[in-house]
């Protein structure tokens, strides 16, 4: 029984199947209810009591191996195999494609005009979107009966005197008067953030949409430089030739306050939905930072003078790509969002 053990032992060891078939009769030949091995199980029931004591334990070590060698084989070749037909797999097919994403349509238009700026030499910062009654008003120069401090425009987080108030910011200039505490004249800075107004969402507004705020102040700082700023600006974002003009208009922060609008990137100036027949949108709100704005902020408003200009990324977008419906800007939905990926190549 030991020699056929031992000669079993050194076949077990040896064997090594070409494919499943080969596997199968190595199986059925020992470990099958029909095989070697439970011949010497039944073979085992006739020794003697002393040969059983040793025996016993050689031929369950015997029966393991076997068992062990045939998982350890099933699993080899099942990892070459797929569960196709049983054919093999073919290990130089280029393997599964993933698809690339594709970046926002709000943020592909906010870099490219942060890019323009850039190269004016503007600095990009950031604030916090919670934000103090000072920081988004009163050093904004809002006077405290101001409606922008209603509570129909603004989310109040805590409301109670005015000057202790919480609030979601109402737009980015709350970024400018940080910068401005914060540091030392000259700046030079683009202000991108989200922004959040107390509106009912419908396809025309939405309760937060984003801006970026630009601030330049320096000694001698004029309102030409803020003109051929921001003329630069539309050249480069909306091509050479696009018109510009400037409407007054008021902001408590800025004195004097326009409007900037620029020639209907869609018609050209002819007429259509977009521009509501009148050939020109509005992009953006400017101006000279209000000298209150500045000695709020530590600034001397007899050396320092400056400007300043906020525009709605949305709107931008708007006029580059189209989009009839705010509220697609926010729902990610991927088929609206797919359009945009060739821009990012
Ligand atoms: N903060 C204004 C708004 O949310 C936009 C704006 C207008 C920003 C004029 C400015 C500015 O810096 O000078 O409507």
């Amino acid at each position: 029984m030991q020699d056929q053990i031992n000669q079993y032992t050194a076949d077990i060891e040896a064997f090594n199947p070409a494919n499943a078939d080969e596997l199968e009769a190595f199986r059925i030949k020992y470990l099958g209810t029909k095989g070697l091995i439970k011949d010497l199980f039944e073979q085992f029931k006739s020794v003697g009591p002393e040969e059983k004591r040793v025996f016993g334990k050689v031929l369950n070590q015997f029966k393991q191996m076997a068992e062990a060698k045939y998982a350890e084989l099933k699993e080899t070749l099942d990892g070459q195999q797929t569960t196709n037909n049983g054919q093999q797999q073919d290990l130089t097919l280029p393997g599964n494609g993933f698809e690339v994403g594709s970046r926002h349509p709000l943020s592909l238009v906010q870099s490219e005009i942060v890019d323009i700026f850039k190269r004016l030499g503007f600095v990009v910062a950031e604030g916090p979107e919670i934000e103090d009654d000072w920081h988004n008003f009163s050093a904004l120069n809002f006077p405290d009966e101001h409606p922008a401090r209603d509570m129909q425009d603004t989310f109040f987080i805590k409301k109670n005197s005015g000057k202790d108030d919480i609030a979601l910011r109402t737009h980015t200039s709350s970024v400018q008067v940080r910068m401005m505490e914060n540091g030392k004249p000259p700046f030079r800075a683009l202000m991108p953030g989200r922004v959040y107004r107390n509106e009912a969402i419908s396809a025309r507004a939405h309760c937060f949409f984003h801006q970026i705020e630009g601030l330049y102040i320096d000694e001698n700082v004029s309102f030409a430089d803020l003109k051929q700023t921001l003329y630069h600006f539309v050249q480069e974002l909306y091509g050479e030739g696009t018109k510009v003009r400037f409407r007054p208009s008021y902001f408590p922060f800025t004195e004097p306050s326009a409007e900037m609008d620029i020639s209907c990137t869609i018609c050209k100036g002819a007429g259509c939905n977009m521009c509501k027949h009148s050939g020109w949108v509005e992009i953006l709100g400017c101006g000279m930072v209000d000298p209150n704005v500045l000695e709020n902020c530590g600034i001397d408003s007899k050396k320092y003078t400056g400007f300043a200009f906020g525009m709605g990324v949305e709107r931008i977008t708007n006029l580059k790509y189209v989009i009839k419906d705010l509220r697609l800007f926010s729902e990610n939905d991927v088929r609206f969002l797919k359009q945009f990926k060739t821009e990012m190549i």
